[in-house]
């Protein structure tokens, strides 16, 4: 599905391809929370590198990529020392590099020592953020840097607020659809933003439905009319739901 005259949604995968670029994007891939959860009590194999590796096999088969852009958030935690999550991100580089030719990271705020990981792939390129053409691609969990208001971008496309919608049928039973949101920044400049859902399986998310102004999770958010944003929620196929302030209760 076209998402503006650019982006396409890859079938129903929370992955986003920029034909022109031959770039797909995906956001938010907390790579070891499931060893978070255990610390809480809540146990559960570690699955989530199998998994995405299976998904983003797809997503790329599905496309003719030839860069991926994770536009942040690649582990959940991630400290200098740990050889174990270093083996997950250099296991998932290899399995992507398979596809594609470069990898960009936009680092999020989970990704603090991301560096000492990739720094031995020419491959990729770890930024704070990523101006292609007219998109600024930037993880979202800080403001808009005001030295970027210059910066001619025509799009914002963020992560970190892994956004979803909550679907109650007529007996109450209530289900949580991840969700791309786009729509207008501003109304003035005409710059246009996208977020991305999360590609976690354990992250499913915040109601878009259920927050309101000032208690998003991303300052970008918080300052922008969301309830403009339209939502298209990834199930068995792709559901396009109105304006964001046409769903709140
Ligand atoms: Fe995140």
């Amino acid at each position: 599905m076209q998402l503006f005259e650019k982006f396409k949604i890859v079938g129903v995968f929370p992955a986003l391809y920029w034909p022109e670029q031959e770039m797909v994007v995906i956001s938010d891939l907390h790579l070891g929370l499931e060893g978070l959860l255990a610390q809480s009590g809540i146990m559960m194999p570690h699955f989530q590198l199998d998994a995405l590796k299976e998904e983003l096999q797809a997503i790329f088969e599905e496309t003719a990529a030839s860069t991926l852009l994770i536009n942040g958030d690649v582990k959940h935690e991630f400290s200098r020392t740990s050889f174990s999550e270093r083996n997950e991100i250099l296991e998932l580089l290899q399995c992507v590099l398979q596809y594609v030719d470069e990898v960009y990271i936009v680092k999020g705020n989970h990704d603090n020592y991301i560096y000492y990981a990739v720094q031995e792939y020419p491959e990729v390129l770890l930024e704070d953020y990523f101006l292609i053409d007219d998109v600024l691609f930037m993880h979202g969990h800080l403001e808009l840097d005001l030295t970027l208001e210059n910066v001619d971008f025509r799009y914002i496309i963020i992560g970190n607020e892994h956004p979803a919608i909550s679907l109650q049928d007529e007996v109450g039973v209530k289900a949580k659809v991840p969700c791309f949101l786009y729509g207008p920044l501003d109304i003035e400049s005409g710059r246009r933003i996208i977020v991305l859902p999360s590609i976690s399986k354990l992250s499913s998310g915040a109601d878009m439905n259920d927050v309101f102004e000032g208690d998003f999770l991303s300052p970008i958010l918080q300052r922008i009319d969301v309830g403009k944003l339209q939502a298209i929620g990834l199930a068995d196929e792709l559901l396009e739901f109105p304006a964001i302030e046409r769903l709140r209760g």
